[in-house]
């Protein structure tokens, strides 16, 4: 047994795979990293005027720090580029670098299972549906400036689903040997409590 261990946790937007992912990492002492950050950061830099390819070779650290990544406008411009087979490639390394560090990493995305980390120790997926998922992102809206209504969200959330699961490459799917956690009916502790169980369970295997 080596010292790293690796945990993917991937799944649609908005349903709690980033608290999990957070409070799985914190649990075990492992470094996490958000992937969807990557392709915010790239989307960020394409709306500002760079091409897709171009932006995600050049991506630095301190562009994963620019303002504004967490917005929708930025979202919907990430699940774009994502689309992009060299824009995916180019940041396969770095993600496969964080997965292997020592001491443990979890990855969250939509593809970190399937892709990035085929052979990852521990592999979930959080899901919800459409409507919760759309609900728990408006309500989350409030605290922010943003007037966007239900409907807009709801709309916003199945356009980006439906991009990030038909393209041709790494769509978003749940890996064969995925244990999947739906969290429409759970609150985060439970959903956390399931992601920790989980990734337990294949520790005392490993
Ligand atoms: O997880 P997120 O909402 O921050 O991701 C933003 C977009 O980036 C998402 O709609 C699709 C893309 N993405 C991806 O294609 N692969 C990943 N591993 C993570 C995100």
């Amino acid at each position: 047994m080596g010292c790293s261990f690796t945990v993917a946790i991937d799944g649609p937007a908005a349903a709690g795979k980033g608290t999990v992912s957070r409070a799985v990492a914190a649990h075990f002492g492992f470094a996490y990293l958000d992937t969807g950050l990557l392709y915010r950061a790239v989307g960020a830099k394409v709306i500002g005027g760079m091409g897709p390819c171009e932006a995600a070779r050049t991506l630095a650290r301190e562009d994963l720090e620019a303002e504004g990544l967490r917005s929708s406008a930025v979202a919907q411009e990430a699940s774009k580029v994502a689309v992009i087979g060299a824009v995916r490639d180019a940041l396969t390394a770095f993600q496969r670098d964080f997965a292997t560090q020592e001491g443990g990493a979890v990855l969250d995305g939509r593809d970190i299972g399937t892709v990035i980390c085929p052979n990852a120790d521990a592999k979930l997926f959080v899901t919800a549906s459409a409507e919760v998922r759309a609900k728990r992102r408006h309500a989350e809206m409030q605290h922010s400036d943003s007037s966007e209504s239900l409907a807009q969200v709801l709309a916003d959330v199945r356009a980006r689903d439906a991009r990030d699961m038909q393209r041709a490459e790494a769509p978003l799917r749940p890996a064969q040997d995925a244990l999947l956690i739906d969290t429409s009916n759970l609150s985060i502790d439970e959903a956390v409590s399931a992601a920790i169980g989980a990734v337990n369970a294949k520790r005392t295997k490993t």
